[in-house]
């Protein structure tokens, strides 16, 4: 196959960032993604309908409107469940994000104790309002390669008991154990897949010396999880969608004596994609998961339109954007095998 045509995708899970970063990245995404549902840990986070609703309009102003986000709030100890329904009811978020405290960038104000929120869940689940994890224990004593499986165990497990009806998307899941607890789990629950842990191994990190750009969280796994999370997104299983999780910081920030965890791979997002489709003998497979899985999910309408992908080489830059503001992209100075049309 030369090129594959496929209904407009989304990116089910992005961080836009804010000011100067927010103008310097959001075309990348309105590039490639109809929609895109925006993670909240700005500083100060996203709690109220009023943060999301002027944050929403600053989107727009940088993406251009045929770019819809959909945005999301951020969960704390202190989750109003009033707050939380209106939003979602008027129509100011479609999901929250769980972020435990202290698990990744901007999580401070995260939720220390899961049954904190168990009001703001009740309600969710009454009202269908998804809610959106980041699924890793925060604990010293747990090695940070274990903490996505044993917050299945210590958190999400239970959570999906008490919560049976809570529409529950385990974000950018890295592990075998993820994927098999969600390919068991009820149709509740979903996960999103990002391009980084279809691709790289742990060693990525280690490669001829110490890698900032390939630092995420959660941080890239042994190999055997790599192929179970690739499995699990070409499988055509309607549970897992397309999540980029790009997210930038400045080369300064990543290339420091403690570099930020995160990737920018929204620039070519579509592309490598397309590539780990493709070396599976799966593109027949993309359309499911990059623009038809996420929409059934969230019970929203599929986009109009298309996008297509050519077998190309496309070489990524080493840099977006100037100076002290530039940002490293994925796959920097290398290239992919795809491009958009
Ligand atoms: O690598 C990550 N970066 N993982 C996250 O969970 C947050 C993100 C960010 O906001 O930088
Ligand atoms: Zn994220």
């Amino acid at each position: 196959m030369q090129s594959i045509t496929i209904r407009r995708p989304d990116d089910w899970h992005v961080h836009l960032r804010d000011g100067d970063m927010l103008k310097l990245v959001a075309p990348y995404t309105a590039r490639q993604f109809a929609r895109a549902i925006v993670m909240p840990n700005l500083i100060p986070p996203v709690t109220t309908v009023a943060q999301a609703a002027s944050y929403r309009d600053r989107i727009v102003a940088a993406a251009g409107d045929s770019f819809t986000p959909l945005m999301t709030c951020y969960l704390t100890d202190l989750a109003d469940p009033d707050e939380i329904g209106r939003g979602h009811v008027e129509g100011a978020w479609v999901a929250a994000k769980l972020y435990p405290a202290g698990a990744t960038t901007n999580s401070d104000s995260g939720v220390t104790d899961i049954r904190n929120i168990h009001p703001a869940l009740e309600r969710m689940q009454a009202i269908g309002m998804p809610l959106l994890v980041h699924g890793e224990v925060t604990s010293p004593d747990i090695d940070v390669f274990d903490r996505e499986a044993v917050f299945i165990d210590r958190v999400l497990d239970p959570l999906v008991r008490d919560f049976p009806a809570l529409k529950i998307v385990f974000e950018h899941i890295t592990t075998r154990q993820a994927a098999q607890f969600v390919a068991e789990a009820s149709s509740a629950v979903g996960a999103t897949i990002t391009p980084q842990h279809l691709m790289l191994n742990r060693n990525a990190l280690f490669q001829g010396g110490l890698r900032p750009h390939a630092y995420c969280l959660p941080v890239v796994k042994r190999e055997e999880h790599r192929l179970a999370v690739r499995a699990a997104a070409v499988s055509g299983s309607s549970k897992f969608f397309l999540g980029t999780d790009s997210a930038p910081h400045v080369r300064g920030a990543k290339e420091s004596s403690c570099g930020c965890a995160g990737l920018f791979n929204a620039p070519y997002a579509l592309e490598a994609y397309a590539q780990v489709f493709d070396e599976e003998g799966a593109l027949d497979r993309l359309e499911g998961f990059a623009s038809l899985n996420g929409p059934a999910f969230y019970g929203l309408p599929l986009n109009p339109g298309t996008v297509t992908l050519e077998r190309a080489d496309v070489d990524v830059p080493d840099r977006i954007g100037e100076g002290e503001g530039s940002v490293v992209p994925y796959g920097a100075g290398g290239r992919f095998g795809w491009r958009m049309a």
